[in-house]
């Protein structure tokens, strides 16, 4: 098996994650190596930049063809139904998540490829799985289908390493927050969509409660996350598929308090739906070590650096008239 990730496939492309993940990836391991893909139109930036394909990861056919057309070797499986989604089409869910994993994984067995990089997420924990920086190993009890999913696929991929050999690699990602795409269907959207309602109209109705806590990374980490870990030294690995990485936690409360330290006329108030029982059965903060330990996990943002950037950000693109 070579050990070199030369064409590489990235599925979700036009994402949250994705619609970043590729413009790394590009700039690492060169523009036509990195093929985006989506069932979705991407951003423009996406297409111009390399090559770009429609593929619905729940359609066999349609990997194979790209992964053929392209001699596709590593692949980043980004392609996910997320938790708040999930629960109104939790049939949809299984399809997308669990259908479109098990397809990546038998292509990447039958062309035997480099190296494969599936996330998992915070999802994969339930109520019966100690709350406060929660350990590696522990109970998998998801509630959500969007869980239920998350779970099966560590354990197929973990399969996968050990029945054929393979080299398939997965963190679980708490609630991202990010200013380029944002996130769809996910139950920690609200410390994304805060952010905007506070440049735009200083307010927000958050829909979890204000003590609600919840681990959370922003993107330059996520993606540093998805490289490092991919670029990490496979025979240091006694993990593979669902490491735990942490960088923050907050209530939303916290968050809130946060951003008025930017925009002090900003008032948040609190409106919890049916997200707020998929948040409640997630941990408040996550034990990392396996992850520091094997390949030198270390973010770099905490909530007050974060916050800083994202206002900046969002608050030039308002005034530009673009937000
Ligand atoms: N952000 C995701 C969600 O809320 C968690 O992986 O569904």
């Amino acid at each position: 098996m070579s050990t070199e990730m030369k064409n590489i496939l990235v599925t979700g492309a036009a994402g949250q994650i994705g619609s970043e993940l590729t413009g790394i990836l590009r700039q690492r391991y060169g523009a036509y190596n990195v093929v985006a893909t989506d069932i979705k139109e991407p951003p423009s930036d996406l297409r111009e930049a390399g090559p770009f394909e429609f593929v619905d990861v729940t359609r066999l056919e349609d990997l194979e063809t790209v992964v053929r057309k392209y001699r596709i070797d590593t692949i980043y499986h980004l392609s996910a139904i997320l938790s708040a989604v999930g629960e109104k089409k939790p049939q949809l869910a299984w399809n997308v998540n669990m259908n479109g994993t098990a397809h990546i994984l038998e292509l990447a067995r039958e062309k035997s490829m480099t190296r494969v990089f599936i996330p998992s997420s915070i999802a994969v924990f339930g109520p019966e799985t100690p709350k406060n920086n929660t350990p590696q190993e522990t109970i998998l009890l998801p509630k959500t289908i969007y869980g239920v999913t998350k779970v099966a696929g560590e354990l197929l991929c973990d399969y996968y390493v050990r029945r054929f050999g393979l080299d398939i690699r997965g963190c679980r990602y708490p609630g991202i927050i990010s200013h380029k795409t944002k996130p769809g269907g996910g139950t920690t959207d609200y410390a994304v969509a805060i952010y905007y309602e506070a440049v735009k109209y200083k307010k927000y109705t958050c829909f979890v409660k204000e003590e609600t806590r919840l681990p959370m990374m922003y993107m330059p980490d996520c993606l540093k996350a998805a490289v490092d870990l991919m670029e990490a030294d496979f025979s240091r690995l006694v993990h593979h598929a669902g490491f735990n990485i942490s960088a923050m936690s907050f209530t939303a409360a916290e968050l809130a308090a946060e951003i008025q330290k930017h925009i002090p006329g900003f008032t948040c108030t609190y409106a919890p739906d049916y997200r707020q029982d998929i948040a409640d059965t997630w941990p408040n903060t996550i034990d990392d070590s396996a992850a520091r330990e094997e390949w030198e996990w270390n973010p770099e943002y905490d909530l007050a650096r974060m916050t800083k950037d994202m206002l900046n950000v969002l608050s030039r693109r308002f005034a530009e008239g673009n937000l």
